[in-house]
């Protein structure tokens, strides 16, 4: 049997995809290319250029392969983007995702891990954030997620549907193989490595004036291949038939955006130049997830929580791929 991955070619169903790959599983990769890259799944993967809410498609997906479970990595996710255009948001994550969700169930594929995202939180009314901090997202995007949650829920007491939810802190590093090459960056560590590389020729510091050590903003980094190691874990602990479960995934520690640029400055090399330039709204001081339901649940144990060596394997990856997949 084999796992459908939505989203597979885009950064983090990649490495999932090489990961799930690596341990002898069986992988379909559905994904319309929008932001994902062709380069990133394995010419040898089975793979289905389009949409997940075209049901005629995912039917066909069903019928051509035996799927056991669907690990659901599609979606827009850009925060920014959803607050001018929200119309998009919920049709591609929400809308969408429900039409898959029919086809699933309709077929009788009963196992679901679902990424939803620390944005559900909204902003935080206190740090480590647990898995029963309220949920009030301050985006579309959020709130976008926080939808297909609502109906994971209610699809799993009226039709048996189980399902993980990991609720990403930031996804960051890379693999030998796949590092993380959006159209458009907007996370910290790929664009204070684009400035090491010459591609830019600053990164600005969003405020330096919160209540953290030296005033700069404290975010949760979590490796890509800790992110890929808790999502066989979820696969094996549905298979085991565990209970539907909302876990964060984090590694349960920060590092402000000015320790971040250290690391960066001592993993390159180069002097990474920073200019502080005021906060953005909506931009909470500190947030760091309570990790520890993800190891107590699925005996997850993250190998790489160190900010440098997560950045010495992006910069090992964009050194080798300077223009990314293109
Ligand atoms: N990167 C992070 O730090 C982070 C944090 C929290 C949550 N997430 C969530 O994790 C998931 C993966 O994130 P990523 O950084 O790998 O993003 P990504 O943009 O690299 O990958 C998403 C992939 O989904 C594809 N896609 C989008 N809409 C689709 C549709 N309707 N049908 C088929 N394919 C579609 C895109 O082409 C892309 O390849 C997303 O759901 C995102 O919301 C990411």
């Amino acid at each position: 049997m084999a796992i459908l991955v939505t989203g597979g070619a885009g950064y983090i169903g990649s490495v999932v995809v090489e990961d799930l790959r690596a341990k002898g599983e069986s992988v379909v990769v559905l994904d319309n290319l929008v932001y994902g890259h062709r380069a990133a799944v394995d010419a040898s993967v089975p793979f289905y250029d389009g949409n997940i809410g075209d049901k005629d498609l995912v039917s066909q997906i069903l019928r051509e392969h035996e799927i056991e479970a669907c690990m659901h990595f599609s979606a827009f996710a850009y925060v920014g983007e959803s607050v001018e255009k929200p119309q998009i948001y919920y049709e591609n994550n929400f809308v969408q995702t429900l039409h898959l969700l029919d086809v699933l169930i309709e077929n009788n594929v009963k196992k679901i891990i679902f990424s939803s995202t620390c944005a559900t939180y909204g902003e935080p009314q206190y740090v480590p954030i647990d898995e029963k901090h309220p949920q009030s997202p301050t985006s579309p995007y959020g709130w976008s997620k926080f939808m297909v949650e609502r109906a994971l829920i209610d699809y799993d007491a009226a039709y048996g549907l189980k399902y993980v939810a990991p609720r990403y802190f930031n996804a960051c590093g890379a693999t030998e193989k796949h590092g993380e090459h959006h159209a458009l960056e907007t996370h910290l560590i790929p664009l204070v490595l684009q400035v090491a590389q010459g591609k830019r020729e600053f990164i600005s510091i969003f405020g330096n004036d919160y209540s953290t050590s030296d005033g700069t903003a404290v975010r949760d980094y979590i490796h890509v291949s800790d992110l890929s190691q808790a999502h066989i874990l979820a696969l094996e602990y549905l298979r085991r038939g565990g209970e539907s479960q909302f876990v964060n995934l984090g590694i349960g520690g920060g590092y402000s955006v000015e320790e971040v640029l250290e690391a960066a400055r001592k993993v390159t090399g180069k002097n990474i130049e920073a200019r502080i330039v005021g906060r953005r709204a909506g931009d909470p001081s500190q947030l760091v997830a309570e990790a520890k339901k993800a190891r107590e649940v699925l005996g997850w144990n993250p190998q790489f929580p160190e900010i440098e060596k997560i950045i010495e394997s992006a910069w090992t990856w964009h050194e080798k791929h300077p223009n990314g997949y293109d």
